[in-house]
């Protein structure tokens, strides 16, 4: 009996230590419905959820590595997204969904230090649902300018009314790399992809927030971060661009902002909320530096967008170029979905670093699957965040061939389009190529 509750305690405790301790770097939660024709008053919704955490988290059991990504290993994160506001309005549970993550990318630049996971869980839910989900525990990572060691809050509005279309919303989505690194004192531009699979909705984003009285997802959006860049950081919203210059190195700026759906460009009130939290950290570069920063070049343009079928196994060659002798590619930094599985870094010719990801498509995965690659160089000198989306179960062929507009190879300053098929869209800011 009493080795019994001493074994219950251990295990109350070590779930505890789990929890509590600095390991929350960001995240994003999405969702949609899978069909989004009302049927009834119920409709089932597949709410995504993705982190990053401290890979060096004291409680993890070991530093991960890619053989943890490999084999899907459970990030052991045991807590709860809960709901979190107007909770009357849907049987979410009350209990949450499971934040256990399946890895998808596990990073040891010393400078990295993050474990990503994702997970999907699909509900039936009443077209009443119009409530705030999110995640709240303790605490973010150390070595913040702003928010060490502090609360974590992110929250999404989950909104099932209908559109003035009269169909079912399908929240913005979006990916970023975990941390993105910039020198000290250098202004930055930064663009945030954003995308939706409802072809015609305006998207915003805006600084999360505490206000939780007044803001639309009725919470505190981002516990200890709120405001966590320097401050003058201009965000503008239609096209979710930062400008900022980072006063300090060697320590880490946390951003959040929420990305949000408008019916068109003249609604006053947002259809969903979707939150992305993520890190930028800055540096001072080395003597040696290169005076150019690595780029990733290669068959796929940034924010391509690729047709896809089930089954079938992928190889994207992720392909980095440097420009001084000395310049060498240590790291890719990646935020991919599962099943990705990332080969070691290769350097076949002078100036060419290469890395492969395979993956074969699961049924399960049906719908936009994205991912953000960066290449770093032994300076610490980042290449622009290179991000794909690929659209599992359908073939970019049968796409251009039946709905595409305009038809064809979309060029470089082509932004505005969309393909249609059955029910997907590869819309707004995200580009096509042929596979
Ligand atoms: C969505 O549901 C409608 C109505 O039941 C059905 O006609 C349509 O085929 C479904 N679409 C998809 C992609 O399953
Ligand atoms: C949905 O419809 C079913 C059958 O038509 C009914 O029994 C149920 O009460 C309805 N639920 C809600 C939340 O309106
Ligand atoms: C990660 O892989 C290592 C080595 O294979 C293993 O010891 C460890 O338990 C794995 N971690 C998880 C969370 O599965
Ligand atoms: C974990 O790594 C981060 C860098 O990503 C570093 O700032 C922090 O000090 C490390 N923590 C521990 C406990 O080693
Ligand atoms: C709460 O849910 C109800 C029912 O869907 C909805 O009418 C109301 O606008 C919601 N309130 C807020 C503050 O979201
Ligand atoms: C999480 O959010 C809820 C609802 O706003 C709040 O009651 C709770 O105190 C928060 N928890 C933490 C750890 O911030
Ligand atoms: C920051 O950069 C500006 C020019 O862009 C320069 O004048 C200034 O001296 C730099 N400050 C520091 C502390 O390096
Ligand atoms: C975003 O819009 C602003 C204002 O029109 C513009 O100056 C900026 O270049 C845009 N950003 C990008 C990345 O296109
Ligand atoms: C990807 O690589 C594997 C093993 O190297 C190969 O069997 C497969 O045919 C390749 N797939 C494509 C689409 O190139
Ligand atoms: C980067 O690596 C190259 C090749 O190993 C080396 O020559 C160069 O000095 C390194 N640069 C820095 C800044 O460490
Ligand atoms: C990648 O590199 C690591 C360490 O150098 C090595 O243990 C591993 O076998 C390599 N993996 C592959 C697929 O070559
Ligand atoms: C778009 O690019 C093409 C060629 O790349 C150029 O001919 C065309 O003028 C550009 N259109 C706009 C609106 O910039």
């Amino acid at each position: 009996m009493e080795s019994i509750l001493c074994l219950t305690l251990f295990i109350l405790c070590t779930l505890c230590s789990v929890i509590n301790g600095s390991h929350f770097r960001g995240g994003i939660i999405s969702w949609r419905p899978l069909n989004n024709t009302v049927t009834g008053n119920t409709t089932q919704i597949l709410i995504h959820q993705k982190y990053f955490w401290a890979r060096n988290y004291s409680s993890f059991p070991n530093l991960c590595t890619e053989a943890n990504v490999t084999a899907q290993a459970l990030i052991p994160i045991i807590s709860y997204m809960i709901c979190l506001a107007n909770c009357s309005s849907s049987n979410y549970p009350s209990v949450g969904l499971s934040t256990i993550m399946t890895s998808t990318d596990c990073d040891a630049n010393p400078i990295i230090q993050t474990w990503t996971g994702e997970r999907y869980d699909t509900l039936t839910m009443p077209l009443t649902t119009s409530i705030t989900i999110g995640f709240n525990s303790s605490s973010w990572m150390i070595g913040l300018y702003i928010g060490s060691s502090g609360i974590y809050s992110i929250a999404n509005r989950l909104n099932l009314a209908l559109r003035p279309d009269g169909l079912i919303n399908s929240s913005p989505i979006t990916n970023t790399l975990p941390v993105v690194l910039y020198q000290r004192n250098v202004s930055v531009v930064h663009v945030v992809q954003m995308a939706d699979n409802d072809a015609t909705d305006y998207l915003v984003c805006r600084w999360s927030n505490s206000a939780s009285t007044t803001n639309y997802n009725r919470v505190n959006e981002c516990g200890s971060i709120c405001n966590g860049l320097p401050a003058f950081t201009v965000l503008i919203g239609f096209n979710c661009t930062l400008s900022f210059t980072l006063p300090t190195a060697n320590v880490y700026y946390a951003c959040a902002l929420q990305i949000e759906d408008y019916f068109s460009s003249t609604s006053t009130t947002p259809m969903s909320s979707v939150p992305i939290q993520f890190l930028f950290y800055a540096f001072n570069p080395s003597a040696g530096a290169c005076a150019q920063r690595p780029s990733i070049i290669g068959a796929r343009p940034n924010r391509a967008c690729i047709g896809v079928p089930y089954g079938a196994q992928l190889n994207e060659t992720i392909i980095a170029q440097t420009y001084c002798p000395s310049q060498t590619i240590v790291d890719f930094i990646t935020s991919s979905s599962i099943g990705m599985i990332h080969s070691n870094i290769s350097n076949p010719s002078s100036g060419i670093w290469i890395m492969t990801v395979t993956w074969t498509p699961l049924l399960s995965q049906f719908g936009p699957q994205s991912i953000c690659a960066g290449a770093i160089d032994n300076s610490s000198l980042q290449s622009a965040p290179w991000c794909i989306t690929y659209l599992v179960g359908y073939e970019s062929p049968y796409l251009i061939k039946y709905s595409a507009s305009p038809v064809g190879i979309i060029s470089q300053n082509q932004t505005i389009f969309s393909i249609q098929s059955n029910f997907y869209y590869c819309n707004g800011k995200i580009r096509v190529s042929t596979i």
